[in-house]
Parts: structure tokens; sequence; C-alpha cells
């Protein structure tokens, strides 16, 4: 089968995370990582910040309401409907600009901070990624990010939906990567950075392993598109099991309900200068 570009890559990407309802997932991840991220790469009032891959604003939004001059950029303009929306709710002024992780339409040193959760890691060229971080941030700033950990729930969810579907092409790095120390390292080896890592979870609440597969399945873009696929082709039965048995397996609640420890990483990357 012949390699997919970058470009239709991307065209898919964008399809993906329009699909479903993301601002439904986004309400699950909204309290402890975005406070995490913001607490360790620090913000103070009137400081430059870009949020990278905002989806609907998590991360924008408390950033603004902290006093941040705020960004927010996503592949995904769709996905700013709900953001404007709850930007107008909390009475704070956000930035919507449409754009590529890899390719970020802003001059050198242009923020104090440069941040993303969960976001930049589902963009294909990690080292790509990585610089144009590295170079929008000015110097004396920091960039930060909140990226699921290939162990956690969030990356076993992802091996688990790759093992069905089609590899993707040479040139993308599994997103879950971005949750690995020795990876990070090695993508920041050449900007004049200062690294710091941190591992933490954020709760994933549901009825039952099936309530959680069913919502995910529905508002979830990558496991709905998975979803689609695999059921045309005969074999989301076998999938959707695999979720389920993995839920099961990872399930740390005591009272017959469902609650799934989702382990992330925070990189902190000060910029030298
Ligand atoms: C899991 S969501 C995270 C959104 C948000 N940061 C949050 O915490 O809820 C992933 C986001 O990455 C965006 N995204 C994926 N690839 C991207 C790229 N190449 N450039 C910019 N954004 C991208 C998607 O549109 C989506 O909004």
């Amino acid at each position: 089968m012949a390699t997919i570009d970058v470009d239709t890559l991307k065209a898919a990407h964008h399809a993906t995370w329009a699909a479903g309802d993301y601002a439904a997932i986004a309400e699950l991840i909204d309290e402890i990582p975005p406070a995490h991220l913001l607490d360790r790469v620090g913000v103070e009032h009137d400081a430059t910040l870009l949020d990278v891959a905002t989806g609907t604003g998590n991360v924008a939004l408390r950033a603004a309401a902290a006093g941040a001059a705020v960004v927010g950029l996503d592949l995904t303009p769709e996905l700013f409907e709900t953001a404007r929306l709850r930007a107008q709710a909390l009475g704070v002024d956000i930035e919507w600009v449409e754009g590529d992780a890899e390719d970020l339409p802003f001059a050198d040193a242009s923020f104090d901070r440069v941040v993303s959760a969960f976001g930049i890691q589902f963009a294909p060229r990690h080292a790509v990624v990585a610089a144009e971080l590295a170079r929008v941030c000015r110097p004396g700033g920091a960039v930060g990010l909140c990226n699921w950990t290939p162990e956690g729930k969030v990356g076993e969810l992802f091996s688990i939906m790759s093992r069905y579907l089609p590899p993707a092409p040479a040139y993308a790095s599994p997103p879950p990567l971005w949750g690995d120390e020795a990876h990070v390292r090695e993508l920041f080896a050449d900007a004049d950075v200062e690294l710091a890592f941190e591992r933490a979870t954020t709760p994933f609440r549901f009825q039952s392993a099936e309530h959680y597969a069913s919502f995910f399945e529905t508002n979830y873009g990558p496991t709905l598109k998975a979803r689609e696929r695999l059921t045309a082709e005969g074999s989301w039965d076998a999938c959707r099991a695999e979720i389920v048995e993995m839920m099961e397996r990872r399930n740390v609640a005591t009272d017959g309900s469902l609650d799934v420890p989702g382990e992330y990483l925070i990189v902190v990357a000060r910029k030298n200068g």
C-alpha cells in the first residue's frame, strides 16, 4: 500500500478530531491536568502564552483567567465554536488561530510560555514539533507539556487500536511516545533548554467499563473513527472487547463503578538565555 503524504494524513487528523463530541471528552480532563501544567510552567500576569492544539480551550481558558495574554491554536477550528462560548462565559479574551503544530505561524521568540495538554503529541513528526515549540518560545521563557504516557490508560487504548488499524506512515511516530522521558530528551537535544519531568494521574470515572467504551466510541474522534473502520472490516467487536478488558483490569473503584487513573507526564523545558 502506498504511504500517504503528510498533508493527506493531517486532513485525516482534522476529520478525526472534528468527529464525535470532543467537548464532552475535554470536560473529563479539565480539572487536574491543566491546573497542574500551568502551576509547573508558571504563568505571570500579562505573560504571553501560546496553547498549541488547544481543542476547546481547557488550558487557554485557565491561563487567560490567570491574567495571561493567550493565543489558542488548533488544526481543528470546529472546536473553536465551543472554545469561544466558554471564553465568553468566563469573560476572557483569547485569540483563536487555525494552524499546525508542525508549522507555527509565529515569529521566533514570540511567547513567554508555550504549552500543550494532550495536544502536540498527536502531530505526526515529533522532532519537527519540538523544534517549533522551542523556536516560538523566548529565551528565558518555558515550554510546558502534559502528555499521556505509553504505560497509562490512554497509551494502552492507542496501543490496542493500533493493532487493529493499518500501520501509520513511517514518518509518523506514535502519540504516547511524547510521554516517555528518554524520547522527549532526544527531541529537545538540540534546543538550549533545561528539562524537568513529573508523572501524575487524572481519574476517568464512569458507571462501568461498558459505559466508558460506549462514551468513547461515540464522542472521542480516534475511537469513533476506529469503530467506523473496524466495524466495516468485521474486527470492531474484538477491538472493543480488549478496550473493555483493559478498563476492567485498571479499575481502582471499590463501589462497583469504574475509576481508572490516566497517567500523564508533565514536561517543562526552560529555555536558556
Ligand atoms: C486530545 S485533544 C487535546 C485538546 C486540548 N489541549 C485539551 O486538553 O482538551 C488533541 C487536539 O490536538 C489537535 N491537533 C492534532 N494534530 C494537530 C496538529 N498537527 N496541529 C495542531 N493541532 C493538532 C486536535 O485538533 C485536538 O484539538
